[in-house]
């Protein structure tokens, strides 16, 4: 099959990477030139696992262009993978996805058949979309070009583990009002419904992973999966970070509690590990957008508003944690260990670590930070003074007051603390993702401050 992925980024790079790797021929159509240059190179222009090792396993079926016209030719099926960032209201800016639907509808050739939309777009969109790109059909059959069947395939897959979930996802999402759209995409995910592909050595199949449920459904309520889905993990996430802060108040273990709660099977224990909660491109974003689109239908979205309350809320009580050891943060020196909003990603779109060095600088704060991928990408970024980054873990502890632990990179877990414990000013250590061994540090002398501990 040959196909197009519009958008070479984070959703678009993985998912054509493996289609290519699942034998179909690829062109990736950015418009971004700095980053097909690289591409063609064979460069992975951001931080994720084993994409340069698939890019190097696919480099025959793949092709980088920033031209539709040559991008598109021969195409049956064109993935739209480009961002749909929160504008200033929160709403999905859809400018780019627009101007992506106008390309493809004046650029398309009688062999493109389907549209297939991957991006997280507002409800509604699919059938938008499919107007933008058949605006100059007024039926099934115009001369030159074909009618364009638009489904909706929304992504589920995390940064830091994005092969692994585009090969092994737990489900497949394909919506579209018309059945041959349906068909035509069930097919293309035919060989990870089916596991039957030889994985790639550096991506085993999980034990007893013989077959991918796919849920076949209508174009709307493809879209609302979507938005569900990142919703309810949101909530999960911000409901055991609200049993953390009570854990503190009455002396529980969040550890325990959530262990507890996790072993019953209608819970589940994924995504209820308490901290300063979640960042990223998607839970911010995407539950914003869900309340903002309800508010237009009179609807108010309680329990979504909540867990955004609560998620913003960490990364405040965190510092007056820190507060209640050392006292006025002006003029301290504050180590920060991890920037990116999660481990192995250099992404830092609505990292905790980013709100909480701009709360401890407005303190007075001097801080100094680490980041084993996004440390340059950081320091790019800020023009603020009082803040120092080195590479050397070691070197941004020496002297600190106290240190925080942000992310949950291995590094920080495999720290020598006495070395951590000799260097160091003060003695505090805030473990914001309780990962550190909170036993090894209080008998190294440190005060250990986890979330709900
Ligand atoms: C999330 C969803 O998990 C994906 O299914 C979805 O495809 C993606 O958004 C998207 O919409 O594109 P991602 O943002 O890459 O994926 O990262 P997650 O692994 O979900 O983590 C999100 C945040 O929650 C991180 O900051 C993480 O540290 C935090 N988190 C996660 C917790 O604080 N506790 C947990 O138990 C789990």
């Amino acid at each position: 099959m040959n196909i197009a992925i519009v958008g070479a980024g984070y959703v678009g790079l993985p998912t054509g990477l493996a289609l290519a790797y699942l034998g179909n021929d690829i062109v990736f159509i950015d418009v971004d030139s700095e980053k097909i240059e690289l591409l063609k190179k064979g460069k992975i222009p951001f931080y994720e696992p084993y994409l340069n090792e698939m890019l190097n396993l696919t480099k025959d079926n793949v092709k980088f262009t920033t031209d539709y016209k040559s991008g598109l030719k021969n195409i049956s099926i064109v993935f739209i993978c480009v961002g749909t960032p929160a504008d200033e209201n929160w709403k999905p800016n859809l400018t780019n996805i627009k101007a992506v639907a106008e390309m493809i509808g004046e650029y398309r050739t009688k062999k493109l058949e389907y549209v297939v939309n991957k991006s997280t777009v507002p409800i509604g969109f699919g059938k938008m979309l499919h107007n933008l790109i058949n605006k100059d059909h007024t039926s099934k059959h115009i001369k030159g070009k074909n009618y364009i069947t638009v489904v909706s395939n929304p992504e589920f897959l995390r940064e830091g583990s994005a092969l692994y979930d585009t090969f092994y996802p737990d489900r497949i999402v394909v919506g579209s009002d018309e059945i041959n759209g349906i068909e035509a995409v069930s097919q293309l995910y035919s060989p990870i419904v089916n596991q039957n592909f030889t994985p790639p050595s550096f991506l085993q199949r999980p034990n007893g992973l013989s077959a991918v449920p796919i849920v076949t459904t209508d174009l709307c309520s493809a879209e609302l999966i979507k938005y569900a889905a990142n919703a309810f993990l949101a909530m999960k996430i911000s409901f055991i970070n609200e049993i953390a802060n009570l854990c503190e108040k009455v002396g529980g273990d969040i550890n325990e509690v959530a262990k507890g709660i996790g072993l019953d099977s209608r819970i589940g224990r994924k995504f209820l590990n308490a901290g300063i909660g979640w960042g990223g491109s998607c839970f911010g974003k995407d539950t914003s957008a869900l309340i903002e689109m309800a508010k237009e239908y009179g609807l108010k979205l309680h329990m979504i508003e909540a867990a955004r309350i609560v998620n913003y809320n960490q990364r405040t009580i965190i510092i007056e944690k820190l507060k209640t050891q050392i006292g006025n943060l002006a003029n301290k020196s504050i180590g920060i260990l991890g920037l990116s909003f999660k481990p192995n990603t250099d992404d830092l779109r609505d990292a905790p670590a980013i709100d909480i060095i701009n709360k401890l600088l407005s303190e007075g704060a001097y801080v100094k930070v680490h980041d084993p991928v996004s440390l340059q990408k950081f320091l790019s970024m800020t023009n603020k003074s009082n803040i120092y980054g080195n590479t050397d873990v070691y070197k941004v502890i020496e002297g600190c007051d106290a240190v925080f632990v942000l992310t949950e990179w291995d590094i920080y877990k495999e720290l020598d603390w006495q070395m951590v414990k000799r260097l160091m000013r003060g003695n505090v250590v805030i473990d914001g993702r309780n990962a550190l061994n909170r036993e090894l540090l209080i008998k190294s002398g440190f005060i250990y401050i986890g979330v709900g501990r």
